[in-house]
């Protein structure tokens, strides 16, 4: 039976619903393929389990760097929310299925929190419980054939490996996430597509480099980038030696914004490239190419120089290691938000962003670009741009877009930005698979309910499906500490 807060948030589901599939369906011809996308291409929704589950300490679970972070620091997230129950999908996951499957799409990512398995990280104690939470949930997938995709790792590493070892940025940490990787693998044999770790850039220059996320560590993003790349290698070796008979296939997703030359100059242009090769190619060269950008090297090694240095920030990769990271790629993952113009500011050293000043770049934008309630740009042919890049630079990987999405402020119940957002992307990818040839098969969009947005708690709104209770503060009312339930 539902109670009369229920039936509010059961028509809001409706009309988002409603909304959804008249965007994704009837609103528009694209003008190739008579509108549609490919044969089999797959429509769907993203998820992580941090930001999603709650359930933060319930059935065996341990604590991860993110209860840690957000427990010692609570002013650190906006309006000092938390996870601790947030959409509470640990005990609803059923009905978030179901959401899914409603809107007719034909894939659903989730990711595995590390912690259900392995309270602590190490092998020792296998939570029973959490494995078997996650194989319900994918039997629940797979039951409305839904693919299910899977990320090994998004942002949230057991604490206990944090503290033991400084996390990301220890080698030690390579052979710990195979053997979780390993347990989580075997037992879920239904998985169709795995992801390893879920933006790498994001984990290693905010948690890392900048501390503006968990961990909140400083001054170590070229470390971690080093260590989460041999992690990712190691794991997908691991699973291509010892599980040669799985179908599912298996790659690294990476955020890949895009950074258009802010003026025909060759300087602005090689700027431009650079800050591409820092954000993305740091992380695809070693896997597509083999080793660390050319230009990378070159920066890092002038950096090196301008801070009368003796070491450089950039670990050195032997042959032996570009050789174990090279290759290790079924697809390539790709999350895409951003499109921001870059300008060369190579001898300046001082008072931008960390990841700007290691690329000697200017990020500026347009001031009518498009924006969500992050703050963050959109433009059309930006998102269409960057995979044209990425196909050329990568030789022509299959990709499949792991996130795409818009975020509002949950002020209006009305979608309409959502589905104009959600229209250029879509379109902006048709124009990608059309005319550029870019090998796109799937697209899932960022998120299938408002959650959990990391130091931005719950303000800002990415859910095709919101809860009564977040609608209800935006009115006025009184915001409960945990504050996210759907019924
Ligand atoms: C990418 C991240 O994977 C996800 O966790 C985050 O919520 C979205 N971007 C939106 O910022």
């Amino acid at each position: 039976m539902f109670s009369a807060n229920d039936c509010i948030t059961n028509s809001w589901f409706l009309s988002i619903t409603t909304a959804v599939i008249i965007f994704c369906n009837l609103c528009y011809a694209f003008e190739e393929n008579n509108g549609s996308f490919p044969e089999g291409f797959f429509f769907g929704a993203s998820t992580s389990a941090y930001q999603i589950e709650g359930a933060w300490n319930i059935d065996g679970k341990g604590e991860n760097i993110w209860d840690h972070f957000i427990h010692e620091n609570p002013m650190r997230i906006v309006n000092n929310d938390n996870a601790d129950v947030a959409c509470d999908s640990y005990h609803k996951y059923k009905e978030d299925v179901f959401l899914a499957a409603s809107l007719g799409f034909s894939a659903y990512r989730i990711s595995i929190s590390w912690t259900r398995i392995l309270p602590s990280g190490y092998m020792g104690i296998v939570n029973e419980v959490g494995l078997k939470y996650y194989e319900d949930l994918i039997d629940e997938i797979v039951k409305y054939n839904m693919k299910a995709v899977v990320t090994l790792y998004h942002f949230d590493l057991p604490q206990q490996l944090q503290k033991d070892f400084g996390g990301w940025t220890n080698p030690k940490l390579i052979d710990i996430f195979v053997d979780y990787s390993r347990i989580v693998i075997e037992r879920l044999e239904k998985v169709d597509y795995w992801i390893t770790l879920n933006e790498p850039k994001v984990i290693c220059n905010y948690g890392y480099g900048s501390g503006e996320i968990a961990p909140g560590l400083k001054y170590q993003e070229f470390e971690c980038a080093k260590v989460v790349i041999m992690s990712h290698a190691a794991v997908y070796r691991m699973y291509k030696n010892e599980f040669p008979n799985r179908k599912a296939k298996m790659a690294i997703n990476l955020d890949c914004e895009w950074f258009e030359p802010k003026t025909t100059s060759s300087k602005d242009i090689a700027a431009a490239q650079r800050i591409l090769e820092f954000e993305i190619g740091i992380f695809a060269h070693p896997i597509f190419k083999g080793g660390w950008p050319k230009a990378v090297k070159e920066r890092m090694e002038k950096r090196r120089l301008m801070e009368n240095s003796a070491i450089s920030q950039l670990p050195k990769l032997t042959e032996k290691e570009i050789e174990f990271i090279n290759g290790t790629f079924d697809f390539l993952g790709v999350n895409h938000y951003v499109t921001q113009y870059a300008e060369d500011d190579s001898e300046n050293n001082v008072g931008r962003k960390r990841n700007e000043i290691n690329a000697g770049v200017l990020v500026t934008v347009d001031p009518p670009w498009n924006k969500n309630s992050l703050g963050s740009t959109v433009a059309m042919w930006g998102a269409r741009n960057v995979f044209k890049w990425l196909k050329e630079t990568y030789n022509n990987p299959e990709i499949f877009i792991c996130e795409y999405g818009y975020s509002d402020n949950g002020t209006t119940l009305e979608d309409n930005e959502r589905i104009r957002f959600s229209r250029m992307y879509l379109s902006a990818f048709h124009d990608a698979i059309y005319k550029d040839e870019v090998r796109i098969f799937g697209a899932m969009t960022w998120s299938l309910l408002d959650n959990f947005e990391w130091t931005s708690g719950y303000s800002s709104h990415f859910g095709l499906f919101t809860s009564i209770k977040m609608i209800l503060t935006k009115r006025g009312f009184r915001r409960s500490q945990h504050s996210f339930s759907r019924s």
